[in-house]
């Protein structure tokens, strides 16, 4: 089932989520919608802020359903290692319309569970270390707005306050 994306000003996007306790049906129905939801976006991430849940979840495709084996889904992850630097253009679902080049490292090994409960470590790079940390950010309340400075910024907040006046946002 598609759940709506919150967008930037909704407060769950904006603080810190728990962690997991047990991995319920509840939470394999969150994951399972979390997946339909980031494909029919369609995005290569997706955390369960985003969706106005406050766990620390996310599911991640740089393939975006072209590839099975590259649908990961984390359940209380932590970044155990990260390395380099890479500057490109980022987006965020919770942000849609915007885009700014946001710096990010170039390989990142994120450490949690799989769905099915059982550890799991995965490095990325490029691409999948750049959706790492990000979506390692929405758990923390951090969106890539929060990670710029200066006019940047403030152009991309000027920009919402008005649709948000205006109610198109
Ligand atoms: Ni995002």
């Amino acid at each position: 089932m598609i759940r709506p994306i919150l967008r930037y000003g909704e407060q769950p996007l904006h603080e810190p989520a728990p962690p997991v306790g047990e991995i319920t049906g509840d939470i394999q129905q969150l994951i399972d919608d979390m997946i339909d939801t980031m494909y029919a976006a369609p995005g290569i991430g997706l955390a369960a802020p985003q969706v106005g849940v406050a766990l620390r979840i996310f599911v991640a495709d740089v393939s975006i359903g072209r590839n099975p084996a590259d649908l990961l889904t984390f359940i209380n992850p932590d970044v155990v290692e990260r390395g380099g630097v890479q500057r490109e253009d980022e987006g965020c679902l919770s942000v849609p319309g915007f885009n700014a080049t946001v710096s990010r490292a170039s390989r990142v090994v994120v450490k949690g569970l799989a769905r099915d409960g059982r550890e799991q470590v995965v490095e990325g790079t490029g691409l999948l270390a750049r959706c790492f940390e990000h979506e390692m950010d929405h758990l923390d309340g951090a969106l890539f707005v929060d990670r710029l400075r200066g006019l940047q910024k403030d152009l991309i907040l000027r920009r919402i306050k008005k649709l948000s006046r205006t109610g198109q946002w």
